[in-house]
């Protein structure tokens, strides 16, 4: 059987402690050096050296709630504070590389979508089309009272509020630029046609948005768009809207499930079922025998803090798990989780639909379940049970960096080439026609194609 490759993205986040918990403390990370840019540009040239196709960051725009009744665990344990800008730093990862897709998330509640339209543009043009967007709607309770909120919005509602958001963002960089509008034509004195650039004139309950779009459409006009989320309203949302999926399934089954049912809601929205890239995260601790890997792994848990891990799982979730007997059962609080709610979903799930699953069920999991230890022969064959059971491709979460993604893409890459699994060089163009073969801009059947020429007005009668 031919196998397409696998996709293979780069998962990290500008902050010391973003999903490695404790491991900031060791001498073969670079994670207290975040800061700065120079484990970045060391970063981008390693996975350029692996033809990854991207590099996605992750963001949050408020503390993660409280564990053990306050936020000093976060602090301590460096988790996501202090937490920088990505947005700012992919511009000087652009320049430094010439393939390599950049991801960044932004969440709605953080921008107003005609300044978040124009900087994404901006990014877009200045990178030659590289540029994605993972949309997140803030699941932190502080990061809505960062923006005026009293606090978050019910779970549901945060995804009606991207819906709102998106048709204004999608408007501007679909709708109010016609093609071909930026003649720069120097001999007529003409830069731009006025006939070919239209004002948006959007009305919805939390936007009113005049337009124009401020910035010429770029090589992509959207940027490439991932989502995250797995719950029933957050596959509705990623079935209209999104090209790349973030998930994070315990198994490949659970995985195939996600996958399959994502696909069909796309399909019924009038999309094809392949226009929904997923990348599986995963941790992979590589050796050059078992032995040494599992040598390696154990190394890498002695610096595992089970304290992070929980102050993360329990602010992202909303429930504090603090001071809780590890044995206490979590399985029935999903209904009330107003934060991430696949978390407990998914740990029901892989525990077979129980859910009797307790805190310490939730540890053991999220450390053993998505993470493979081996040579690379052996990791290369785990990689193809996730993508028989749908996976597109691998969302890599390091345990060091820039250490992880180094491993990777000097001892697995090279088995993956062999098996025709991962490309031997880049294809041109954008990330988009990287991502799927096709075109820099996305298919007609996408929502945010409805927006192209529809400000344009009717040619007059002669
Ligand atoms: C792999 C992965 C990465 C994520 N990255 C972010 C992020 O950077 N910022 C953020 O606010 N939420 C992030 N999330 C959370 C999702 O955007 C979403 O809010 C969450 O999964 C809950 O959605 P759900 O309740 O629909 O499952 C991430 C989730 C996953 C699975």
């Amino acid at each position: 059987m031919t196998r397409p490759r696998l996709l293979l993205n780069a998962f990290t986040m500008n902050t010391a402690t973003h999903v490695s918990y404790g491991t900031w403390r060791r001498d073969d990370t670079r994670q207290t050096e975040f800061h700065t840019l120079d484990p970045w540009l060391e970063l981008v040239a390693i996975l350029e050296r692996g033809t990854f196709d991207s590099v996605f960051f992750a963001d949050v725009v408020g503390l993660y709630d409280d564990y053990d009744g306050g936020w000093d665990t976060h602090v301590t344990e460096g988790l996501q504070i202090p937490n920088h800008d990505p947005a700012a730093l992919v511009s000087a990862l652009a320049a430094a590389t010439e393939h390599l897709g950049i991801v960044i998330t932004s969440s709605v509640l953080q921008d107003h979508p005609f300044s978040f339209a124009r900087k994404i543009s901006t990014l877009d043009h200045l990178s030659g089309g590289r540029i994605g967007w993972n949309i997140v709607t803030s699941a932190l309770r502080n990061s809505a009272r960062n923006f005026g909120l009293s606090d978050r919005l019910a779970h549901d509602s945060r995804y009606e509020w991207a819906e709102e958001y998106a048709e204004v963002v999608y408007k501007l960089w679909e709708g109010s630029w016609d093609d071909g509008a930026l003649v720069r034509d120097r001999e007529r004195g003409i830069h731009a046609d006025p006939a070919r650039v239209h004002k948006i004139n959007h009305h919805s309950p939390r936007y009113s948005v005049e337009g124009p779009h401020l910035s010429a459409p770029s090589p992509q006009r959207t940027p490439v768009l991932f989502q995250a989320g797995t719950s029933a309203a957050g596959r509705a949302f990623a079935a209209r809207h999104a090209e790349g999926v973030f998930i994070s399934q315990g198994s490949p089954e659970a995985a195939r499930e996600v996958i399959e049912h994502t696909r069909g809601l796309a399909a019924a929205a009038g999309r094809a079922r392949g226009d929904i890239k997923f990348f599986q995260g995963l941790t992979v601790i590589v050796g050059s025998s078992e032995y040494e890997a599992r040598r390696k792994a154990a190394d890498l848990d002695s610096s595992f803090s089970e304290t992070g891990l929980l102050a993360h799982r329990s602010g992202s979730i909303g429930i504090d798990f603090g001071g809780l007997p590890t044995d206490t059962p979590i399985g029935d609080l999903a209904d009330q989780v107003q934060g991430t709610r696949s978390a407990i979903e998914g740990l029901i799930r892989a525990a077979g639909g129980r859910t009797d699953v307790t805190i310490a069920d939730f540890v053991r999991h999220k450390q053993q379940a998505t993470r493979i230890v081996g040579t690379p022969e052996q990791i290369a064959d785990e990689l193809e049970r996730w993508q028989d059971a749908g996976v597109d491709g691998i969302n890599l979460q390091y345990l060091v960096t820039p250490g992880s993604f180094a491993e990777f893409a000097d001892h697995v890459v090279p088995v993956l080439r062999a098996r025709g699994l991962a490309q031997h060089e880049y294809s041109p163009g954008t990330l988009r026609r990287k991502l799927t073969g096709a075109d820099n801009i996305l298919p007609d059947t996408h929502p945010a194609r409805a927006w192209h020429g529809a400000f344009t007005p009717a040619p007059v009668a002669p």
